[in-house]
């Protein structure tokens, strides 16, 4: 599995259950990633969706704790997105055990990992590879973060892409993987 994330300064993810940063080369580099694949999120980042629709044209696999919080309007999008032959599908789980049992046969590159804060953190252990994009925009407000993959020594940086801008705001996309997989 494969973690993707965007980071500002410290390894600051969000602030006020927002992102940080939107940055559209990243927004659209997470399409091209993902398009097509299964996506593992917690119940916090579909809730923070448009109209808490799942991602389109890819299987969302959703951690939730309260079925309460299950979204009708959810299940609405996918039907309409079925009905007009999209291959979008939205699945409930209530563990990480249930959603590694769910993906265990596809290859491991077909599924991203994409938070929010605590589903990066439960899921990081099956996951062999990060796809970090690291932006300079300062931390101030941040009250969420992803864990420091330099702290450990567990993971090298394998790629770190050409500096790009964006508002004044400099980021690049990189890429982690784990030392001994
Ligand atoms: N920078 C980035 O790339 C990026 C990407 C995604 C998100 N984010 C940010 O991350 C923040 C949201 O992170 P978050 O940690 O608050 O939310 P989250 O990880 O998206 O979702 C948390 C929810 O997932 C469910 N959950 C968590 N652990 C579970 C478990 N072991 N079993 C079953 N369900 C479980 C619970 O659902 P219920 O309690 O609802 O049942 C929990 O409230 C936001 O600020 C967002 O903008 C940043």
């Amino acid at each position: 599995m494969i973690e993707i994330v965007n980071v500002s300064q410290n390894w600051a993810i969000g602030r006020k259950g927002g992102l940080m940063i939107h940055i559209p080369a990243d927004m659209q580099y997470f399409r091209r990633m993902t398009k097509g694949k299964t996506c593992i999120m917690g119940s916090t980042t579909l809730e923070s969706f448009p109209n808490m629709a799942p991602l389109k044209d890819r299987v969302n696999i959703v951690l939730i704790d309260d079925d309460r919080k299950k979204r009708p309007e959810s299940v609405a999008a996918q039907e309409k997105d079925a009905a007009e032959g999209r291959s979008t599908k939205l699945i409930y789980v209530h563990s990480p055990q249930e959603a590694c049992e769910l993906v265990k046969d596809l290859p491991k590159d077909d599924v991203y990992v994409i938070g929010g804060a605590s589903i990066y953190r439960l899921m990081l252990p099956y996951c062999d590879t990060c796809l970090v994009t690291h932006n300079d925009l300062s931390e101030e407000g941040a009250d969420t973060y992803y864990p420091d993959l330099t702290a450990t020594g567990e993971w090298t940086m394998t790629e770190e892409g050409e500096p790009q801008q964006y508002e004044g705001v400099t980021f690049r996309f990189c890429r982690y993987e784990r030392k001994n997989s």
